[in-house]
């Protein structure tokens, strides 16, 4: 575990390759990366007889169990992709359809269409339990930025830090836009593991999944998610994805999905 003052230099070199990729205009979002479709399947119909002259009523029947739920996790383009260091995005320059957050944000910060829904109410639910809202300073990504990001990383402390606390290109959520990092809205402990002691870290890492969002790199999992703790960075993964893996008890989705883990990049 890094100490703080670490974090606080690599917090540093993260706002500096951002502040250099703000000034390169991002590939605008291609026409193939429409949003994936719900992974919920829909519900089996009941059957029903339309023979109305049979002089015996026909046994209703019995409605089939409902099938099991499955995710795509395959697709860039789902917002159940699972992206580690063994998986990477597919393609690896997957650009999804964009819309602009709508809650506090450092500015022009950028997610799928069901992210920005899911943060209005994330915000208003964590404002009515603390009396704090959700302030977003890192969104989507593209694979370009994405590669600055990891570059800077790597001139500054070396491939091997790099890889404990940023993605290489092509294999980071946020390059899904369905991946935040967030703070309070009074800046407390930001892009710092402190968050995860203050209010709206605990609140969040308590009731994000009711909005469909994880914790994605709990403290002491790097074993399995390949990264240090980011009590900061939320993944959107949907209500039923969010809610099955909280009732498990499992805090990866890894260990969720029966993935193997991802420590490294193999
Ligand atoms: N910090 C996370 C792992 C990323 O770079 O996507
Ligand atoms: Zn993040």
């Amino acid at each position: 575990m890094p100490d703080l003052s670490r974090r606080a230099a690599l917090a540093a070199v993260a706002v500096l390759a951002l502040s250099a990729c703000a000034a390169d205009p991002e590939p605008s979002p291609s026409p193939s990366g429409e949003p994936a479709t719900t992974a919920t399947p829909t519900p089996t119909p009941r059957a029903t007889s339309s023979r109305s002259s049979s002089p015996t009523p026909e046994p209703t029947p019995e409605p089939p169990p409902p099938p099991p739920l499955e995710w795509d996790i395959d697709s860039g383009a789902s917002l159940q992709a699972i992206v580690n260091k063994r998986r990477p995005l597919n393609p690896p320059d997957y650009a999804p359809q964009l819309v602009a957050v709508s809650i506090s944000q450092d500015g022009d910060e950028l997610v799928r269409p069901e992210v920005d829904a899911a943060l209005v109410a994330l915000d208003q639910a964590q404002r009515a339990a603390i009396g704090e809202g959700v302030h977003v300073f890192s969104s989507y990504r593209s694979y370009a930025t994405q590669s600055s990001i990891y570059q800077g990383f790597v001139n500054q402390y070396g491939q091997a830090e790099a890889d404990t606390t940023s993605a290489r290109p092509g294999h980071s959520e946020h390059q899904t836009g369905l991946a935040v990092d967030v703070v309070g809205t009074s800046g407390v402990a930001r892009l710092s593991v402190a968050f995860g002691g203050t209010a709206p870290g605990q609140w969040l890492a308590a009731n994000a999944w009711q909005h469909g969002f994880v914790v994605r790199y709990p403290n002491g999992l790097e074993g399995i998610t390949g990264y240090e703790y980011e009590p900061w960075h939320l993944r959107f993964v949907g209500v039923e994805l969010a809610t099955a893996m909280t009732q498990s008890g499992v805090q990866t989705l890894e260990e969720h999905l029966g993935l193997p883990a991802a420590p490294d990049y193999g």
